[in-house]
């Protein structure tokens, strides 16, 4: 199955393209627009409120998503991690909506959630690669992510899969409710998966850029604000999980507030710069580090790129920008593992689907 590839991983980061055009393909109506459930859009228009749940990289997607659903259709969202969810549950609004994110669907601690929330009567909608899964059959609804079987236990389709499903979502939520009516998401996300395709034939450069930075560290730092922040949590956590280098995402802004303090000669930091509005501010804590001897690989968006940055993802919308940006960082993460001899698709320690609380 892993056909010329010598790990189900690369396989899956160079599928990401067309998985986004099989979304699009699933989820377009006959009029070449983007069409969900009336059902579903009956419950995202009639809450007051979303409380998305999830786990790891699908708690990263999630992060992604309620900034698309607020900024998009103006429904706000909470975002939690579903482990601590039981025991801090928040005080609920009046007509909450669940949206449980899960690639296998078989995720324990989510499906705790998700049983005490149908005790309370509320509504449920599961996003999953597998339809049939537990947390699809225990929903109201579900949303499929047509990312294809994902064998890695790192995940790479199934996130940016979450993040055009969940888009698609909050583009349906906000047209159904009557706005955005120039905001065409289908030509973005075919933009996107094109920028995908650059990325993916971009292998060779961000091997050296692997090689570079993280041969022979044991720790790095993964910067960036609003969306990019979010980006660099999931950074952090593929290069964690394969290569075992400590690794830290954070918003730019909290580096003063502690972590600067463990900025030394050649630390490497990585960089994230494709939000215009916070484009100086990033370049700020870029400075602030290098000036303390960091070993910084600034990854920025066309438009926004200086000099010495060490990669240029191609434009896309603004809201868009981490269903691109997450790929030099998955092969970052793959090419650091491979060098340092790891099991890249069989991280020691972890299971693909965790069905243990
Ligand atoms: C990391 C990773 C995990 C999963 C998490 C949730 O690469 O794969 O963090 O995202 O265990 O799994 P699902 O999405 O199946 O609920």
């Amino acid at each position: 199955e892993k056909g010329t590839y010598e790990h189900f991983m690369l396989k899956e980061i160079d599928e990401q393209p067309l998985v986004m055009r099989k979304i699009l393909e699933a989820y377009e109506n006959e009029d070449n627009r983007l069409a969900l459930a009336p059902e579903v859009l009956s419950a995202t228009t009639g809450c007051d409120r979303i409380y998305i749940i999830a786990c790891g990289t699908s708690y990263h997607a999630g992060l992604v998503g309620k900034q698309l659903m607020e900024k998009l259709a103006g429904v706000p969202v909470e975002v939690h991690v579903a482990s601590e969810f039981s025991y801090n549950t928040p005080l609920l609004s009046n007509k909450p909506l669940f949206i449980f994110i899960s690639q296998s669907g078989e995720t324990a601690d989510s499906r705790s959630v998700l049983v005490k929330i149908k005790e309370m009567g509320y509504p449920a909608l599961t996003l999953t690669n597998v339809p049939g899964s537990t947390l699809s059959r225990e929903a109201d609804y579900t949303l499929h992510l047509h990312a294809g079987p994902e064998i890695a236990v790192a995940s790479t389709k199934a996130y940016t899969a979450q993040i055009a499903v969940l888009a698609i979502l909050a583009e349906t939520t906000a047209k159904a409710k009557g706005a955005l009516n120039d905001f065409d998401l289908v030509q973005e996300l075919a933009i996107t998966a094109n920028a995908m395709e650059v990325l993916t034939s971009q292998k060779e450069a961000l091997e050296e850029l692997a090689h570079a930075f993280f041969e022979t560290t044991g720790n790095a730092f993964f910067i960036g604000r609003s969306a990019d922040y979010f980006v660099c949590l999931e950074g952090a956590l593929k290069l964690k999980e394969i290569s075992y280098i400590q690794a830290e995402g954070f918003a730019g802004g909290e580096l003063k507030h502690g972590t600067i303090a463990l900025i030394e000669d050649g630390t490497p930091v990585v960089a994230l710069d494709t939000q215009a509005a916070v484009h100086g501010a990033i370049r700020g804590n870029v400075q602030e580090v290098a000036a303390r001897g960091a070993n910084v690989l600034t990854l920025s968006m066309q438009g926004l790129e200086q000099d010495d940055d060490s990669f240029v993802l191609p434009h896309v919308h603004e809201l868009l920008t981490p269903l691109v940006s997450v790929v030099p960082m998955q092969l970052l993460a793959y090419y650091a593992a491979l060098h340092r001899g790891c099991d890249v698709d069989k991280p020691r320690n972890l299971a693909k689907s965790v069905t243990v609380e």
